[in-house]
């Protein structure tokens, strides 16, 4: 049995159903470019980066654009998903992540927050959450997108943890990947056929507790 030291959230998914703004920014960039961007599409932007949501966004519609006009385009999209962030509440918690906050911090494992997002202090800020965290590393800090686990091994290097007692919580199959390439075990919060080598799958945190946590 693994002693757990560390438990390492990604953010959009995992605490808060981001997903659905950022596909009805993409949304509407994409019928200003002239075509249908579908809920399926928006699937294959889960855990990518700004840029690289842009490239598969363009692919879908089969659009070509130079470097420039693709970064006009990631700002515009940043500022129209901004606009929904903006009015985001504590309620949009997703269910039981502040019980098992409080119940891991009060057992003194650490947390940390491992997202692509560049708007995470934004986000944990509306959902008055920032404090719960004793590490975040987020899209500004890291080099390297998802699979590639810089973005957990920062984590768990900034809580002074092994790689191998984090676990990591993530719904997206690049972010299951990043866990188990840096040494960490995985949760994988969704459905088990989208999330391949997570060591479990649980469809949300009213469905794990710290029972659970050592057993994994
Ligand atoms: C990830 C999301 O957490 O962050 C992706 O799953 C998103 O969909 C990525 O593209 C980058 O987010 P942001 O907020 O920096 O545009
Ligand atoms: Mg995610």
């Amino acid at each position: 049995m693994t002693k757990i030291e560390a438990c390492i959230f990604d953010l959009d998914g995992v605490i808060v159903d981001t997903a659905r703004y950022h596909y009805l920014a993409w949304r509407e960039m994409a019928a200003e470019l002239g075509f249908n961007f579908t809920i399926e599409d928006n699937e294959r932007l889960k855990g990518v980066s700004r840029m690289r949501s842009l490239e598969i966004m363009l692919e879908v519609g089969g659009i070509t654009l130079d470097e420039a006009h693709k970064l006009e385009l990631a700002e515009r999209k940043n500022r129209d998903y901004l606009s929904y962030i903006e009015k985001m509440t504590p309620n949009e918690i997703l269910p039981g992540v502040i019980d098992f906050l409080n119940s891991v911090r009060s057992k003194g494992i650490k947390t940390a927050i491992g997202s692509a997002s560049k708007n995470t202090p934004m986000i944990l800020d509306k959902l008055q959450l920032t404090s719960y965290f004793d590490a975040i590393i987020d899209g500004n800090k890291v080099s390297e997108a998802k699979p590639n686990p810089e973005v957990f091994l920062k984590g768990a290097y900034e809580l002074g943890v092994s790689p191998s007692n984090c676990i990591v919580f993530e719904d997206a199959a690049a972010g299951v990947e990043a866990a188990l390439r840096g040494g960490m075990k995985c949760v994988g919060i969704g459905q088990p056929e989208n999330l391949p080598g997570a060591n479990l799958v649980v469809p949300g945190f009213d469905h794990f507790t710290l029972e659970m946590l050592h057993k994994v």
